[in-house]
């Protein structure tokens, strides 16, 4: 507990570039006098219509009470938003008002706006602080944190951006209640994938609350987004840009992204192809002999529990395959798997045979 609020704090250990997580309910109304902690200039706050509606005001309202001027920039709802155009328009507008290097953004929204605000933060005149107030389940236990910004170019997800970390998270719990099921489930694909990946405690307490999960308890969000968060913070502390371990927090993306983009950005919710991706990266490492059958069937039970989708939509396998080739985190046509070897621990295997390969992902349609 600090400050008499109920909050838990995490910080993310990048030296002089260290920030901390504030997790709890009721924080939005504290983030004026937090974020005049960082600066005394302009804010710019950047949300969504959908987002903006709920807490722009209360957001807003607490940011000018600490005595600062705050301005605005929505972008439209949407992933197939986040792109280069809504972030020229927003670079746009932070010209018009004159931003300086003093000047901080704040990303008020789910991990699409979050992505885009922090990627605006990073290249607007060579950088500037941002704040992030993630309001979905995904965004607070994973975009939020770690500093990966940017923005999806038509011939791939994300394939334009930077490592920018924020200067603050703050992790409302309170905003999660207004989440639409989907959004909200969607969330629960990247928790799932902490567990598989990195934390058999965390799957087992998955395994439990599976109930007051899907009720949105706040004490088990509360638990859930801090054990993320700190699985989180420990793997980005020790590798910032990717360059070994942070891959694992990729489990089932090689797969989802290729997904993702078969369904055209719309037709699945990021989340959503994590969670049939990691079914995919399970039946895989089954052909490679590195996972018992049973672990993958306690990983595709889970997600059933919690809503999620096991099973692809009747995609051509080879289409999935060629969707993946495109993908960043294959280079030179090399492609990389992060596989479960069981609950909680992984293991990278390059260039698989391709039959195995699409053994697996038939496996899943
Ligand atoms: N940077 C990273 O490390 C990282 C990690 C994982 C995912 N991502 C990115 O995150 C994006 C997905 O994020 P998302 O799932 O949050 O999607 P999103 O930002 O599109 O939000 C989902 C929907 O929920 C609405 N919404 C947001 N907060 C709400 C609230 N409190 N109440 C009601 N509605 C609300 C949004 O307007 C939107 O319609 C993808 O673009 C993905 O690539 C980034």
């Amino acid at each position: 507990m600090s400050e008499g609020i109920a909050m838990q704090e995490l910080t993310v250990p990048l030296k002089d570039r260290s920030y901390p997580i504030r997790i709890g309910t009721d924080l939005l109304s504290h983030c004026g006098r937090w974020t005049a902690q960082i600066t005394s200039s302009r804010i710019l706050v950047i949300s969504n219509p959908t987002v903006f509606k709920l807490y722009g005001a209360m957001v807003e309202k607490s940011l000018q009470e600490a005595g600062l001027e705050v301005h605005r920039a929505l972008i439209p709802d949407g992933e197939e938003y986040k792109n280069m155009e809504e972030t020229l328009q927003v670079v746009d507008r932070a010209l018009q008002l004159h931003l300086d290097r003093n000047s901080v953004v704040v990303a008020l929204g789910g991990g699409v706006v979050g992505d885009l605000a922090g990627f605006a933060a990073a290249i607007y005149q060579r950088g500037i602080s941002f704040v992030q107030i993630p309001t979905t389940l995904l965004a607070q236990v994973d975009s939020s944190v770690g500093g990966k910004v940017g923005v999806n170019h038509p011939r791939g997800k994300n394939m334009i951006g930077a490592f920018h970390q924020p200067r603050l998270v703050i992790a409302d719990l309170n905003t999660l209640d207004t989440l639409e099921e989907r959004d909200y489930v969607s969330g629960l694909g990247e928790v799932v994938k902490y567990g598989v990946a990195w934390d058999k405690d965390l799957f087992n307490y998955l395994e439990e609350h599976t109930g007051q999960i899907m009720q949105r308890d706040k004490a088990c969000l509360q638990h859930i987004v801090y054990e993320c968060c700190r699985i989180k913070s420990e793997i980005v502390g020790q590798d910032e840009q990717e360059k070994g371990l942070r891959a694992v927090l990729n489990l089932g993306h090689t797969f989802g992204h290729s997904l993702e983009k078969l369904g055209g950005y719309r037709d699945h919710r990021h989340g959503e192809a994590v969670a049939m991706g990691m079914v995919i990266a399970a039946y895989l490492a089954e052909e490679l002999g590195l996972i018992q059958p049973q672990e993958t069937l306690r990983i595709r039970c889970l997600l059933q529990r919690l809503d999620l989708p096991v099973q692809s939509p009747e995609y051509d396998p080879e289409a999935v395959y060629s969707g993946m080739l495109g993908d960043k985190k294959a280079s030179h046509d090399q492609l990389r798997f992060v596989l479960p070897t069981g609950i909680g621990s992984f293991t990278m295997v390059d260039n698989p045979d391709k039959d195995l390969v699409l053994k697996a992902i038939k496996r899943a349609i």
